[in-house]
């Protein structure tokens, strides 16, 4: 079932999420309809606390845009190393509204986390899979992309939103 996304400023999105104890069915139905709802958006990553749940579980899926064929999901994901090379990518992020702006993350990244059946993973990803993956496991901190851009595109994007937000209030009234 394709779920309802979360969007900035909604406050789930800058909470910290819990680690999933037991990958119990409840938790494998939630990945599956994350997925579904990355695809129908055309994402590449999607964190639970986009769809309104704080828990610790990311899927990714970096085919596309035609074929989707590469879901992995990670549950309770942690960086366990970082390159000190940096790289700056163009991100954009399904729970943050029209704005797309560089970040700097490390090139490469060791993650570990658990799949569905509770097997240990570890994975060693660069380019987009590393970009993609501290993208997400941001979202698990309740931190977004926009909280790593410059004060000044924040704040013009800031103000973006509270005029939509004046907007939609205005919408609702009437
Ligand atoms: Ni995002």
């Amino acid at each position: 079932m394709k779920l309802k996304l979360r969007v900035y400023p909604d406050p789930v999105l800058a909470q910290k999420a819990a680690r999933i104890e037991a990958i119990t069915p409840d938790v494998k139905q939630l990945a599956q309809d994350m997925a579904e709802t990355m695809y129908a958006n055309d994402g590449i990553g999607l964190a639970a606390p986009q769809v309104g749940q704080s828990v610790r579980l990311v899927v990714v899926d970096l085919s596309g845009p035609e074929v989707r064929d590469d879901l992995r999901v990670f549950v309770n994901p942690v960086i366990t190393e970082k390159s000190s090379e940096i790289v700056e990518t163009e991100e954009g992020c399904l729970s943050v509204a029209t704005l797309r702006a560089n970040v700097k993350r490390a090139a490469q990244v060791t993650v570990q986390a658990q799949d569905l059946d509770g097997n240990e993973l570890t994975i060693e990803a660069d380019e987009l899979l590393a970009v993609c993956l501290q993208h997400e496991i941001d979202h698990l901190q309740g931190v977004l992309f926009i909280d790593h851009i410059s004060r000044l595109k924040r704040s013009l994007y800031d103000k973006k939103v509270k005029k939509w937000m004046r907007q939609q209030d205005k919408a609702g009234a009437n």
